[in-house]
């Protein structure tokens, strides 16, 4: 293990550049302690994000060695080249200042997929009784796992040539619901995520299902949804 990893982290906003550091390697160290080393001991201005330290909050997703990732989670003897590692926002997003990445139209577009939850029940009712077995709550268990970390996002080649798709994170979103059978949305959140923003302009590449962090599968809730879409335009409901 050399003594010393070459770290190059962005600087500025879309429109900044790489600059230099150099950072002692540790055990166990990962790339989060390492940007927070920069920022600690190097130069106290560098602006990056986390909170939990512990693959919960998804928060400290950055672009490492090209690829995005939880840096709280990556170690550096994983990702690091010839002791060298790169540091950058996520991708797809647009950059406050240095790793911190705008995720406002990331989340924006959860609600256009109609990520919120429609319960037809009143708190007069009793609860909903779901089977843990039964195939409707095993489809809705299968993407219910997702923190929103934007990893997903940040590698999705539609995000990157049409902005206005709305991305394997949301569609995740929106067929955990559809699948959820006390939701109530129907027809109106399959009508949000049937248009050119929506399911059927994915082009299944995988790449969402390949770095999401969490082992979910967009692509799959993706397929579903389209699957849906057709069944709902089949029978005159959208
Ligand atoms: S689907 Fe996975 S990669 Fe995408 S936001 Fe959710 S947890 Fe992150
Ligand atoms: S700091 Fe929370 S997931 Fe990394």
């Amino acid at each position: 293990m050399s003594a010393m990893l070459k770290v190059q982290v962005w600087r500025g906003g879309a429109d900044g550049a790489f600059e230099a550091f150099e950072v002692p390697r540790r055990e166990s160290q990962t790339v989060l302690d390492v940007v927070t080393h920069i920022q600690r001991a190097l130069d106290p201005t560098l602006a990056y994000r986390y909170a939990c330290r512990v693959g919960m909050c998804g928060s400290c997703a950055m672009t490492v060695n090209g690829a995005a990732r939880w840096t709280c989670r990556t170690h550096v003897d994983k990702v690091a080249k010839d002791g060298r590692l790169s540091i950058a926002p996520l991708r797809n997003l647009p950059v406050i200042r240095d790793l911190v990445a705008d995720l406002r139209e990331f989340f924006d577009k959860w609600a256009r997929a109609g990520g919120q939850f429609r319960g037809a029940r009143t708190k007069a009712d009793d609860f909903a009784r779901v089977s843990p077995q039964s195939d409707a709550r095993q489809l809705a268990d299968a993407g219910i796992e997702c923190i929103g970390c934007a990893v997903c996002y940040a590698s999705c080649d539609v995000v990157a040539r049409l902005p206005a798709y709305l991305g394997p994170a949301a569609l995740n979103r929106a067929w955990t619901l559809v699948s959820d059978e006390r939701d109530a949305g129907g027809a109106e959140r399959l009508r949000a995520v049937a248009g050119d923003a929506g399911a059927l302009s994915c082009h299944t590449h995988m790449s969402c299902t390949e770095r999401c962090p969490k082992n979910l599968s967009p692509t799959a809730g993706i397929a579903g949804l389209k699957r849906a879409v057709a069944r709902a335009a089949l029978a005159g409901e959208l």
